[in-house]
């Protein structure tokens, strides 16, 4: 079982993005069984509340059902997960923080395309075409995530 968490501030834009993407991704490849997938947030604004409906509806345009509650990632979630995967560096500086040394991947550098140490933007304050960016951004960083793994982890 490898278990994958995505993590951004607020825990309802970005993570639920990649999180519902990559499970799509990961049933399709009908390797379910082999992962645990969740994300969290550095941030606990918004704990307990559904992601952001112009995220849910960028991915509901795109055939994917983002189902997550925001959550505030702890100490245990460093020590549980084998992948936490950043959408930025100041989320990945407050994940250092919590793990201990552990390694923090940033989502983007999953993909061959991107610059390196790229941000998944954050789209809360724009508009919703910043929406439909993050959802093409996301999608390319899990497709390049779940090769990774696969790679690696599933050999
Ligand atoms: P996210 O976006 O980190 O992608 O979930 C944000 C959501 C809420 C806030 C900031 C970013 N906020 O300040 O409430």
């Amino acid at each position: 079982m490898v278990k994958v968490c995505f993590v951004c501030l607020g825990n309802i834009c970005r993570s639920p993005t990649a999180e519902a993407i990559f499970l799509d991704l990961v049933e399709k490849a009908n390797l379910s069984d082999s992962f645990q997938v969740e994300s969290a947030g550095t941030a606990g604004y918004h704990v307990g509340e559904k992601a952001d409906k112009r995220s849910r509806e960028t991915a509901a345009s795109h055939g994917i059902t983002i189902l997550s509650r925001s959550r505030k990632f702890t100490a245990d979630d460093a020590d549980n997960f084998d992948y936490i995967i950043a959408m930025d560096l100041n989320n990945k500086d407050d994940l250092s923080l919590l793990a201990g040394g552990k390694t923090i991947h940033l989502l983007r550098d999953f993909d061959d395309s991107s610059p390196k140490s790229a941000a998944v933007p954050d789209p809360y304050y724009g508009g919703d075409d910043g929406f439909q960016k993050v959802f093409e951004i996301c999608r390319r960083g899990c497709e390049g995530l779940l090769e990774h793994i696969k790679s690696k982890d599933l050999v």
